[in-house]
């Protein structure tokens, strides 16, 4: 394993979830790697696992089975509250719904891992008006999440998913809920952005074309990861 280049590794991952008396095997022996800079899209079937795929590569679910590495680290071995910390430096999630908090306004959601993180006021502002302006809502700063558009809400979520600099962003059906016009609007907002900050990027979608834009496919199914591109 080159532990330098990739920034997270699977080693024989999998997960059962156990649902009543039976187990359900949703990922069996995963090997994967995501190196610095490569965008991979992962689709499969609905309840193929991809999400729980996702979870566990973005550290907010453990796997039953094998170690996820960030940088060569394996992160089983941080608590729970560790983890929460790593994960608010180290990756930017993106979900279908953009989770954004109604009481804040567009650039404090955006300033919030930041200000969590421990940066000054003044320049986690800088950081996060330099982001809003970069996916052309310089005019939203103050709004809140609740009087804007589906798109600029996920416009917003790219922003503050990028906000602590992280190495790799993970986004589930980040265009899931959009119409197709401004679904086209964010994905191009979200592949130039991660292009031009040099990020990894994990991106399960249903979509073929979007999908086709990374520079790796795979498929998941039947608990296991097949190559597509
Ligand atoms: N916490 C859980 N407990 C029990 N079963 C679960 C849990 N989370 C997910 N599952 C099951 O695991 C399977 C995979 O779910 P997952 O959400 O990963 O699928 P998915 O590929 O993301 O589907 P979709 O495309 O619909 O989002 C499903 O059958 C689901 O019911
Ligand atoms: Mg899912």
């Amino acid at each position: 394993m080159n532990e330098i280049e990739n920034v997270i590794s699977l080693r024989a991952v999998g997960k059962t979830f156990i649902s009543g008396e039976t187990p359900i095997h949703i990922l069996e022996d995963i090997d994967f790697d995501i190196q610095s800079g490569q965008s991979i899209a992962v689709t499969g079937k609905s309840g193929s696992g991809k999400s729980t795929l996702l979870n566990i590569v973005g550290t907010l679910d453990r796997p039953t089975t094998g170690s996820v590495y960030f940088q060569g680290q394996d992160t089983s071995t941080l608590t729970d509250r560790e983890l929460s910390q790593f994960r608010n430096t180290n990756i930017g999630f993106i979900f279908q719904s953009h989770l954004l908090l109604d009481d804040f306004n567009a650039l404090e959601n955006v300033c919030i891992p930041a200000l969590i993180k421990g940066m000054r006021a003044q320049q986690a502002r800088r950081r996060a008006v330099e982001l809003l302006v970069r996916v052309g809502l310089e005019d939203r700063l103050s709004h809140s999440p609740l009087k804007l558009s589906g798109g600029e809400r996920q416009r917003i979520a790219i922003c503050r998913a990028l906000m602590n600099n992280p190495p790799i962003i993970i986004a589930d059906e980040p265009t899931g809920s959009l119409d197709e016009e401004s679904s086209q609007q964010v994905a191009d907002i979200l592949f130039e952005l991660v292009e031009e900050e040099h990020k990894a990027m994990l991106l399960v979608t249903h979509d073929r074309q979007t999908a086709q834009r990374c520079a790796s496919m795979y498929l998941l199914q039947n608990r296991s990861l097949q190559r597509l591109k």
